[in-house]
């Protein structure tokens, strides 16, 4: 079933000659600071671009266009008929996200293009009738450009067939980047990070750094977001946004002239895209930041794409949950129930008699535990996987029929697991594995939305493990993104959460559709020890600019070996998990490890139970892709008090206001007995601090000059031990001289009292990382 397609590409280079530089007479775009500028021109009938900062080029002039089928390519012929220009600066607010409020300041210019009548050719001949209309509107803001093809119903062009994007990003050096390798089906890939021009010589490593090597297209092809540096010290990024309706850009490297080109994902019969005017593409995006902190605060991606499309999101919340999850990843568990069926019908076999295999996590005792462990300790959710009839034979069989996503196991009590669990104050978090039979998911799809709305479920977690049905499709190709769109509407129609695994990268739809809590689309911890060190630092630079994900932290027992005989050690330490819970945002956020990994660390665990999941600011300390991250955030106080259920004792005998909305809880005085008595109460304010970093230990001095000033705060400091280190003895990564042994759990927790003036002076270990909470005292 393994498969590798490379595929040789026609080149358009003698096509569309590119003109060396701009025209005197380009149009001109500038960025509200005037730092960035875009010029735009019709060079030969081709339109290009180029952009430039501080004069300075970023991309060299570059081609844009699409080939079509059965007509003449968008690339010639053009001229320009019309350009209006706009300014907008709007301020809004996510439902969830990493701020309360994000700014969108862009100028924009939108060119109306023609291919007048007669100047081209088509099979249906409506170029003798009518003139052909591309338009592509330009915004640019301070940290970055936007520019998208849009295709009025006024047009020889209504219904078309792409065979390529020409879209160019000609850089202008041999930048460092962080790539991993393009292909059709997984993003689940370690990172490379390497000059340009040695992508060709390191991309077979780099295929064979991940899942699996799948579906290749060439030898320098990449996947977005693409994360690069200049040899200035300039950290720029290549991405797309609002991808609806279309297939997913990667881009291939023409590593002789370090121009990348658009490279769309194909559909089985090879187009890539089949296009109805009225329509807009997405946008190709280029963000250009002077240091690597302003990548992680870049809200481009989010900016360019349209508004909450929802009127009610109130059924729409954060989320901090467990799962037994971790217990089949390790090996412990199976997500089948039975040993005995080679050959699974849904339907069809009996599993009412069936022998049990004794090892099925998704048991009723089991979940129960889980329940028990999570609601102690103020988790909102639980995930339980294998809960459903069909993991026999559900992997590689390429099964059309492989799940219901209705019937549970016989020892899966689901309408009374759901009523234990929410007496208990947490949701079941249902699992959908459509082992990429989409066609299969969309048929069953209103039933299992329904059971999950009688029974109370409000998020899902997706997966699309496995060759995509329909046979041909790939992961990314048009159809295969308008299904995960599909997915994402329905849900909200049955106000339910969406999570999925496997699904294309995202491209900021989250805005629109902020049920979208989550999506895995990159390599996750369930990758164990293969992740490399520093992965988890290059990951927000790149795969969350397009939205959260699903990474799920918190393994405090990296040993697989002390769970299964053939398990590996993983490199990271205790506190680099905990520092994750502030580095990586996520409004979804799992505590992954299992509840007896936990209980002897629960002075390490008292972090991940006191973390907040939404923020109303986000402050990025300092950031190097693939070195280390260290972020400070602050929770949304005010609408957690709002949200607040009651004041509570907790499970370790403190009391807090527990938020119905995220369990978030805060210590209060002793003498306030009732929510009403907390609302009257100024809320103390709590900051929360995360470092991780790869390989390398290092110590960081972070400023707490964000602190209210004249307030003394308690900081709770989580930090590896002066003997900890998270990279096994045997890693490829590790520094032959280095003293330290693998020792990854070791941590000390310190307190002190700190204001605005304090620093903390914070050491990480190897693949390790700190967390410190403050709390107003
Ligand atoms: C792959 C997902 O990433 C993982 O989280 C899940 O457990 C398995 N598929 C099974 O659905
Ligand atoms: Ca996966």
């Amino acid at each position: 079933m393994l498969f590798t397609a490379i595929l040789t590409l026609p080149s358009f280079a003698q096509h569309y000659p590119k003109a060396p530089t701009m025209p005197a007479d380009a149009l001109t775009l500038q960025s509200p600071d005037r730092q960035l500028e875009l010029k735009f021109a019709v060079v030969n009938g081709q339109p290009q671009y180029s952009l430039l900062r501080d004069g300075k080029p970023v991309v060299l002039p570059s081609r844009m266009g699409f080939t079509l089928e059965w007509r003449d390519d968008l690339a010639h012929a053009f001229v320009i008929k019309d350009k209006t220009y706009n300014t907008f600066d709007e301020t809004w607010e996510p439902v969830w996200g990493e701020e309360a409020h994000i700014r969108n300041h862009y100028n924009e210019m939108l060119v109306t293009l023609e291919q007048p009548i007669g100047s081209v050719e088509s099979m249906d001949h409506s170029t003798e009738k009518k003139a052909t209309v591309m338009q592509i509107r330009f915004r640019l803001y301070d940290d970055g450009l936007g520019f998208r093809y849009e295709f009025p119903i006024e047009n020889a062009l209504v219904c078309f067939w792409i065979k390529e994007e020409l879209t160019e990003f000609a850089m202008a050096g041999d930048h460092t980047a962080w790539w991993i390798p393009g292909d059709l089906d997984t993003q689940e890939y370690n990172y490379t990070e390497s000059k340009l021009s040695q992508i060709r010589d390191l991309w077979d490593e780099g295929h064979k750094n991940g899942g699996w090597p799948w579906t290749a297209f060439s030898k320098t092809g990449v996947q977005t977001a693409l994360q690069m540096k200049t040899a200035d010290g300039l950290y720029l990024n290549i991405h797309e946004a609002a991808t609806l309706d279309f297939p997913t850009m990667h881009l291939d490297l023409d590593d002789t002239t370090m121009v990348f080109r658009a490279w769309l994902c194909p559909d089985a019969t090879g187009y890539k895209g089949r296009i109805q005017a009225p329509c807009v593409t997405p946008w190709r995006t280029v963000m250009v930041c002077e240091k690597a902190t302003d990548v992680l605060a870049s809200r481009l991606i989010l900016n360019l794409n349209e508004p909450c499309a929802l009127e009610d999101v109130s059924w729409i919340h954060p989320v901090k949950y467990m799962g037994v999850w971790w217990e089949m990843i390790s090996g412990k568990s199976t997500w089948s129930y039975t040993n005995d069926f080679p050959s699974v019908k849904i339907g069809e076999t009996d599993f009412v008699h069936a022998k049990p295999n004794g090892t099925h996590g998704a048991n009723n005792t089991n979940v129960r535990r889980y329940i028990d462990f999570a609601a102690a300790n103020g988790f909102d959710g639980l995930l339980i996987e294998g809960w459903n009839v069909g993991w026999e034979d559900w992997y590689g069989k390429q099964k059309v029929f492989v799940f219901d996503f209705l019937t549970p196991y016989p020892d899966f009590d689901l309408p009374a697991l759901n009523k234990y669990a929410h007496e208990k104050g947490i949701r079941l978090i249902m699992h959908h594995e459509s082992s990429a039979s989409t066609g299969n998911y969309e048929r069953w799809m209103e039933q299992a939305y329904t059971l999950m709305n009688q029974y109370g479920y409000d998020a899902v977690k997706g997966g699309y493990v496995g060759t995509i049905i329909p046979f041909g499709e790939g992961h990314y190709s048009q159809p295969i993104n308008n299904h995960y769109h599909y997915a994402i509407v329905e849900a909200a129609k049955h106000h339910i959460m969406v999570n999925s695994h496997e699904a294309v990268r995202p491209t900021g739809l989250c805005r629109t559709w902020p049920n979208m809590i989550g999506n895995e689309s990159a390599m996750g911890t369930e990758f164990r020890e293969r992740i490399h060190p520093g992965h988890t630092a290059i990951l927000p630079f790149t795969r969350l600019q397009g939205g959260p994900m699903d990474y799920t932290p918190g393994i405090f027992e990296p040993d697989m070996g002390k769970i299964v005989p053939w398990g590996k050690k993983m490199s990271h330490t205790i506190c680099n998990q905990l520092g994750l819970y502030v580095t990586f945002y996520s409004p979804l956020q799992m505590a992954a490890d299992f509840p007896e990994h936990y209980e002897p660390y629960m002075d390490a665990f008292q972090f991940i139970k006191d973390v907040a999941v939404d923020w109303d600011t986000s402050i990025y300390i300092m950031a190097e892709p693939g070195d280390y991250i260290v972020t400070a955030r602050h929770p949304k106080i005010a609408s957690l008090n709002k949200a607040a259920d009651g004041v509570g004792t907790l499970a370790d005998g403190k009391k807090g206001v527990i938020a119905n909305a995220t369990r978030f809880v805060y210590a209060i005085p002793d003498s306030v007995e009732t929510f009403h008595e907390t609302s009257l109460l100024q809320p103390r304010d709590v900051w929360y601090v995360g470092g991780i970093t790869d390989e390398n230990a290092r110590e960081v001095t972070v400023k707490l000059d964000f602190l209210k000033p004249g307030v003394k705060y308690e900081a709770t400091i989580y930090t590896d031990a002066k003997e900890t280190c998270g990279l096994p003895d045997d890693s490829e990564f590790r520094d032959p001289n280095a003293q330290l042994k693998y020792n990854p759990q070791a941590y000390s927790i310190t307190k002190k009292t700190v204001t605005s003036k304090s620093a903390l002076k914070l050491r990480m270990a190897p693949c390790g990382g700190f967390a410190v909470s403050l709390r107003e005292k």
